[in-house]
């Protein structure tokens, strides 16, 4: 398959194509680096410098290509709420300009990396895909806009994978370590293991030790890269056809572990990780954060024959290695 892959030069986009790229297929990506990075994007990949709101990058990144995986876009929830016209415009208009560029080169198929904020607050757990959609920030408002946008096309196939919390890195054969890196980095793992490994005092706030789990810290579900990239392979080949299920229209799937971790949790195994103790300060909770948070993945292993294969030690071991 030659797949166009948006975003493909940041933390879970470059994960994937170098799955891709291992697995035989064809990977062209289209990013324009303003929070991704060029030593990600792996060998034999075909790089188009570009955003998905040009139509004409969009064209020339979108020739001989049967399906998408679209990752571009922006993504901290924070952000979102003080900028709500640039996450609205690139994470709505960019993949409308996306859809709308398929549609002119006759590609049908698009796997779209949506999130567990389209749910807001969750009305119980693990959260089903049938769940209410009730955003609370406009980054979940923006994600499930486009989910909305795959849906009205019907001649699409496509895949909205809603994921919770992605951690770890991949290790390539030749030892290449592809990871996150984001700049400012508002996700659990890189702050803690930097909490753990200085440069002292790298404080860790935690938001309440007070909440109703067993250690009193939210807990929360956390994928390994690697099994989400996995994912995304695995619904290509359905929207391609492959297996016994068919996929006409558009269908939104959870992605996650299905089990919760606290963060105190992961704040142990970074420790062992790493042999040395995590500065921590404990805050008083957010409003309007869930004390657990996490996902139903039936429909994963029913849809995509996929269930992940990596723990927690897995993901903190590969994350230290960034
Ligand atoms: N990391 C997570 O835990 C998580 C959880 C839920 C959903 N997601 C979603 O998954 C996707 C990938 O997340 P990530 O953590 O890899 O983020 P990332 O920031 O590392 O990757 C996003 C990539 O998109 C590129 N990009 C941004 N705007 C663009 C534009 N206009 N045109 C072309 N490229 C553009 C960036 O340069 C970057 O390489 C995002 O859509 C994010 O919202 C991530």
């Amino acid at each position: 398959m030659k797949v166009l892959v948006t975003g493909g030069a940041g933390y879970i986009g470059s994960v994937t194509s170098h799955l891709l790229i291992e697995r035989g297929h064809q990977v062209v990506i289209l990013d324009d680096l303003s929070t991704g990075h060029f030593d990600a994007i792996p060998e034999g990949a075909e790089f188009i410098e570009g955003s998905i709101l040009d139509p004409e990058a969009i064209t020339r990144a979108l020739s001989e290509v049967v399906a998408v995986v679209h990752f571009a876009g922006k993504s901290l929830v924070g952000e979102s709420m003080e900028k709500p016209d640039l996450y609205w415009s690139v994470n709505r208009d960019g993949s409308a300009a996306l859809i709308d560029g398929m549609k002119r080169a006759n590609v049908k198929r698009i796997v779209f990396s949506s999130s567990a904020a389209t749910y807001g607050e969750p009305t119980r757990t693990p959260i089903d895909e049938s769940d209410p959609t009730v955003p609370t920030n406009v980054y979940g408002e923006t994600k499930l806009a486009v989910e909305k946008l795959l849906a009205a096309e019907k001649v699409f196939s496509s895949i909205s994978l809603r994921y919770f919390n992605v951690a770890g890195a991949l290790v390539t054969d030749n030892d290449v370590i592809v990871g996150e890196r984001h700049l400012p980095e508002t996700h659990l793992f890189p702050n803690v293991l930097n909490a753990v490994r200085g440069p002292k005092p790298a404080k860790l706030t935690l938001h309440g030790d007070d909440w109703p789990t067993p250690d009193g810290t939210g807990v929360r579900d956390y994928v390994h890269v690697v099994d989400l990239a996995d994912a995304h392979i695995k619904a290509l080949n359905l929207l391609s056809g492959q297996g016994d299920i068919s996929i006409s229209g558009h269908v939104a799937v959870n992605l996650g572990s299905g089990v919760g971790y606290s963060v105190r949790e992961v704040i142990t195994a970074a420790e062992e990780v790493l042999g040395a103790k995590a500065s921590v300060l404990v805050g008083p909770r957010r409003a309007g954060d869930p004390a657990v948070l996490v996902a139903g993945i039936a429909r994963a292993g029913q849809l995509l024959g996929w269930r992940p294969t990596r723990g927690l030690a897995e993901m903190v071991e590969s994350a230290a290695r960034v």
